[in-house]
């Protein structure tokens, strides 16, 4: 079975940037591979490489498996888990730590970025998640990665691991590929278009959260902050602000940019923001309605629980694939 994998960590609750850079790839995806088998977890252990609430945590971890299938994922051939739920993971990430060298890990940018606003010490484990990550993957064969921009250098990493493992022991891993959206890669926070969109950003006006009421959504977008121009073009550079919002329309529209620039070449700054929150809490209102109903039906328990039983076994073989050529334990 063909796999496309990847994960998202359950910090804090959705919002606007995860949801076009990660989750609507992944639905587009499956129309795009009718062959794969899609395999997506929630990242938990990546979670506590920074100290968390426990039952702040608990909480998001289910919010996030509610909003996964929320968002439109068709069940077949889908197994959705928890990454805790599978030792395999933790195990894996030990023996690809044999296979990395510190030097690389001390490269990881977003090591640097996060260590850098860690109040508090900064764990061993911040610095070896790209090792766990390379894990998650790793363990399923992923042909595909669909992930954000920001995770580009954790991919290429992965690759290096899998393909250094592969030429000492012999074939073990698929070297996996990254998959980017086209638009929406990289959505940029509405107070500071510079920045990327992240739910770490301490003032809550930056994001759109996928679970946010209709006002608030209206209110983020009618304040996003732009330029003193008045004309709607797209130009990363010099209007960050008008061209994220071109960004988000386009990427839950489906329209592209150019013909968003023309359709608004006329409109002034409150008309686009106008089209833009409406198609944005058009785009929300039937996620946040199945959200509903899915977060209290135990249904997504029993989903939960065939996505470990399917992650499991595969993770388990795979392990015990590169025990065996590691000369691990005994010859069984
Ligand atoms: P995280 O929430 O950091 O676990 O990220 C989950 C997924 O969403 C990853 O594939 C990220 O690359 C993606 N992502 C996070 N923030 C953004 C953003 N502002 N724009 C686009 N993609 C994002
Ligand atoms: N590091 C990813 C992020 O912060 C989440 C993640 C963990 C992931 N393991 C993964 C994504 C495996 C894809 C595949 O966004």
């Amino acid at each position: 079975m063909k796999h496309i994998v990847s994960g998202i960590q359950p910090t804090g609750s959705l919002n606007l940037g995860t949801y076009l850079g990660s989750i609507r790839n992944f639905v587009k995806l499956q129309d795009t591979f009718p062959e794969h088998h899609f395999m997506l977890f929630i990242a938990d252990l990546h979670a506590i490489t920074i100290p968390r609430d426990r039952l702040e945590l608990r909480k998001t971890i289910r919010e996030l498996a509610a909003l996964y299938l929320a968002c439109g994922l068709r069940q077949e051939r889908l197994s959705l888990f928890i990454q805790s739920e599978i030792p395999a993971h933790s195990q894996v990430a030990h023996l690809l730590q044999c296979f990395t060298y510190i030097g690389e890990l001390e490269r990881m940018t977003q090591f640097k970025e996060k260590a850098r606003r860690q109040e508090t010490g900064v764990s061993a484990a911040l610095f070896t998640y790209p090792v766990l990550m390379a894990g998650d993957i790793l363990l399923y064969d992923a042909e595909y990665v669909p992930v954000g921009e920001d995770q580009t250098q954790h991919l290429e990493l992965t690759r290096d691991i899998a393909e250094r493992v592969n030429s000492r022991l012999g074939a073990v891993f698929t070297v996996p590929k990254l998959l980017t959206p086209k638009v929406g890669a990289r959505i940029m926070s509405l107070t500071e278009p510079a920045q990327k969109m992240s739910k770490s950003d301490p003032n809550e006006k930056s994001r759109i959260l996928l679970l946010d009421p209709e006002p608030v959504i209206r209110k983020r977008i009618m304040s996003a902050v732009t330029d003193s121009d008045t004309h709607v073009r797209f130009d990363k550079e010099n209007k960050p602000g008008i061209s994220n919002l071109l960004a988000i329309l386009s990427a839950l529209t489906d329209i592209p940019i150019e013909t968003l620039e023309q359709q608004h070449a006329h409109s002034t700054y409150a008309t686009f923001k106008q089209h833009v929150a409406d198609t944005v809490v058009e785009a929300l209102r039937p996620i946040q309605a199945r959200y509903q109903a899915l977060i209290q039906d135990p249904e997504l328990d029993a989903f939960l629980d065939a996505g470990r039983d399917y992650a499991a076994k595969v993770a388990m073989r795979k392990v015990a694939k590169l025990n065996h050529k590691l000369g691990l334990g005994r010859k069984g």
